[in-house]
């Protein structure tokens, strides 16, 4: 297997393990998410919900925080993993809401960065964050 692939398994690995972690007692919709940043390291969030439903924090958005806590602000891909019940495969891709792409974009080339959005380790699909949020705003824009 590629050394490509193998990065790839391992992000997905980590955001099976992240989903575990999911507190997701209103929608039981659990999600993980593992972001790779540009010097290589893994950071993970989960879906974090609420009784106050809209105060409900994404796992993509989790997985951000925790990084820039770290003093990562860089990345190279996520990796995301949702559905309902615990196991893997879910049953469906669960690509990310448009406030978590919004996000992504403040922290990464929109070309460059790339969206696993995973079944299993096995069964995934790769978008560009260019492809998920065209024409985007970013920091770029406040420019000049
Ligand atoms: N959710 C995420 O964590 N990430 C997404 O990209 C889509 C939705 C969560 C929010 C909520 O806890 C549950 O999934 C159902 O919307």
């Amino acid at each position: 297997m590629s050394e490509r692939k193998i990065e790839i398994r391992a992000l997905i690995r980590a955001a099976v393990a992240a989903r575990e972690q999911a507190y997701a007692p209103y929608s039981r919709f659990q999600v993980g998410a593992a972001l790779l940043t540009q010097q290589g390291e893994i950071y993970t969030g989960c879906n974090v919900e609420c009784a106050a439903y809209s105060v409900t924090q994404c796992a993509e958005r989790t997985a951000i925080g925790c990084a820039v806590s770290n003093g990562c602000t860089r990345f190279a891909a996520i990796a995301i993993v949702g559905g309902e019940g615990d196991r893997t495969p879910v049953k469906k891709l669960c690509p990310p809401c448009g406030v978590c792409r919004q996000m992504l974009a403040e922290f990464c080339d929109m070309n460059n960065f790339k969206i696993i959005l995973a079944k299993s380790e096995e069964e995934y699909s790769m978008y560009y964050l260019k492809q998920l949020l065209p024409l985007g705003f970013g920091p770029g824009n406040l420019e000049g």
